[in-house]
């Protein structure tokens, strides 16, 4: 069913030490997007390095591994219609620099190396990143709210 497409969205240390956790999930919330699975973590290296492993001939690579190392993150999944592009445009381009206002990025963020947030760019990465983030899977519970969100 399409209403349970879903994505993988991590509130990065800065994200985590500047207080935005809240903000940042009462946007999803508030949007109409379901919370599946939330976990406060210090992330090792093998999985940040994983979770990059596309990046890793860049340049900022290993700043960017550093940055995830350095604090905890909140990594989650959020479900529902779109979630995957519609969440893209909650979090913002990923230069906070081009970011409009009124997304998170835009909002919070000005350099590229601290912009706050992750969130899966497609529907196949989205389902790679939960199963990476997320072994033992993600818990399945009825919606209560899915009348009034769904038409
Ligand atoms: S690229 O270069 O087009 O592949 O990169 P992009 O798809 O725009 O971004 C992928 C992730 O790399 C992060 N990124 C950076 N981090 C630190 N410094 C620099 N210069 C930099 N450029 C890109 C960017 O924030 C993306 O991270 P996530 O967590 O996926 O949003």
């Amino acid at each position: 069913m399409a209403n349970t497409e879903q994505t993988y969205i991590m509130i990065k240390p800065d994200g985590v030490q500047r207080g935005l956790v809240g903000e940042i999930i009462k946007r999803f919330e508030q949007k109409g997007f379901t919370l599946r699975a939330l976990e406060l973590k210090m992330v090792d290296r093998a999985l940040a390095e994983k979770h990059y492993e596309d990046l890793s001939s860049k340049p900022f690579f290993a700043g960017l591994v550093d940055y995830i190392l350095s604090g905890p993150v909140v990594a989650m999944v959020w479900e529902g219609k779109g979630v995957v592009l519609t969440g893209r445009k909650i979090i913002g381009a990923t230069n906070p620099a081009q970011s409009e206002p009124g997304t998170i990025r835009g909002d919070y963020a000005i350099d590229i190396g601290r912009n706050i947030i992750h969130g899966s760019d497609a529907v196949e990465s989205a389902q790679k990143e939960i199963a990476l983030w997320f072994p033992s899977g993600v818990a399945h519970y009825a919606t209560a709210l899915a009348p009034w969100i769904y038409e």
